[in-house]
């Protein structure tokens, strides 16, 4: 039984772990659906606070009738861990891992704002795209068959299984969202536009591609859920700070999961504000995720790893990247969960059928924006999503 931990116990719990002295107060912090984030602040302010994660066993928004493994928790520590290795400037610190309780402490990141919160007050996205692509470069390098040796791939495989969260999302990103299914929801002016989607047969294939690749193609560790909602942003010392939480869904899976998600979630804001700022961020993205690689590329495990096969992987990268972004897309309008940035509009109609156009659109037609054979085009997509707001 794992012991779950409310807002009275957690001091008492990091003072038993070594992790706090003294006195201090507690409050819950996450706004999550699955899991409990706390944070615990001493009555010293001398010393830091911290936020203490755990996943009870089943899904916190719907409580004990939904039961889920809570090994999520561990996964996602032993990510960060990972994370910290390569990436250590865009990822929280971990202090602390309790196996038992399925809970982990690291440092507070209260000072910071949900990304996509920040983009829905209007703020500028800054460098974060830039910051979100460095990092998914340098981990997926660092755990791809350029970055490690074959055995140690095959202990992270080994480490990395994630067969739970891997069932979530193939449900509810690369299922649910293309056929009628329980939890959908839409806007009732894209009906139409969805059902066409539905019936698309490209769009079953591309998906069934996208799903193939997500079940089989193990490059390198991802993050699995890096949505706008996964990244932490703010000014620490005037300085922008980037932070990127809650791998809870990482594996060894596709790299293009990880920019794609990220990326269509960028545009879901541009959509929202119309900011061109916003869209430009992507070649950021990309352009931070290429200099990774490039970075990693002299010290590469494999020599008979050739700049040809770099070349290619990349606009493979690119192509998948697309892909996922569109399905991402597709989901956060007419799946189960959608996006605070265009529900949050007086009318989310207008900017949603605009982002269902931009995902139905990608899938059959990623090639627009290069990759696969052709060179990776960020600016193409944006002025594709330009010019498709601007004729809605
Ligand atoms: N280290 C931290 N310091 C301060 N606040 C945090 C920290 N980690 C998370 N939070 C807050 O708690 C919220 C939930 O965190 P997180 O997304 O990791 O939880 P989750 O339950 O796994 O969420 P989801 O249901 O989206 O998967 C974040 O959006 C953020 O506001
Ligand atoms: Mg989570």
């Amino acid at each position: 039984m794992t012991v779950v931990l409310e807002p009275d116990d957690v001091w008492a719990y990091l003072v038993e772990r070594n992790l706090a002295a003294g006195t201090g107060t507690v409050r819950e912090v996450g706004d999550g659906n699955m899991n409990r984030v706390f944070l615990a602040i001493p009555d010293d302010p001398a010393v830091p606070s911290v936020a203490v994660k755990q996943a009870p066993p089943w899904i916190q928004k719907l409580g004990p009738s939904s039961p889920m493994s809570p090994e999520r928790a561990l996964i996602e520590a032993r990510a960060l861990r990972t994370f910290a290795e390569y990436a250590p400037k865009q990822t929280p610190d971990v202090l602390d891992v309790d196996e038992e309780r399925f809970a982990f402490t690291m440092e507070d990141l209260s000072d910071l704002t949900v990304l996509r919160t920040a983009l829905n007050r209007g703020a500028a996205i800054g460098t974060t795209s830039a910051e979100v692509g460095e990092l998914v470069g340098r981990v997926t390098f660092a755990t791809s068959v350029a970055g490690a040796e074959p055995r140690e791939r095959a202990d992270l495989l080994a480490r990395s299984v994630n067969p739970l969260l891997a069932e979530v999302t193939l449900q509810y990103l690369l299922g649910d969202p293309f056929v009628e299914a329980e939890h959908n929801s839409n806007h009732p002016s894209l009906d139409g536009a969805v059902r066409n989607l539905r019936e698309d047969p490209a769009v079953r294939t591309e998906l069934a591609t996208l799903r193939a690749a997500f079940g089989s193609s193990a490059q390198a560790l991802v993050h699995g859920d890096l949505h706008s909602g996964s990244v932490m942003v703010g000014v620490r010392n005037g300085e922008p700070v980037v932070r990127v939480i809650d791998p809870e869904f990482a594996m060894v899976g596709p790299i293009g999961l990880d920019l794609g998600l990220y990326l269509a979630n960028v545009v879901i804001a541009a959509v929202r504000s119309r900011n061109t700022d916003h869209l430009a961020s992507i070649e950021g993205l990309w352009d931070a995720f290429c200099a990774a690689w490039r970075d990693g590329w002299p010290d590469r495990v494999d020599p008979l790893l050739d700049d040809g096969w770099l070349l290619r992987h990349l606009r493979n990268v690119w192509h998948d990247s697309l892909g996922f972004a569109a399905v991402e897309m597709v989901r956060r309008v007419a799946g189960y969960s959608h996006a605070s940035d265009l529900e949050t509009l007086p009318d989310p109609g207008p900017a949603s059928a605009v982002v269902l156009g931009l995902g139905h659109r990608l899938l059959v037609d990623r090639g627009v924006c290069g990759g696969e054979g052709g060179r990776p085009d960020p600016r193409a997509l944006a002025h594709l999503v330009s010019t498709m707001w601007e004729r809605s």
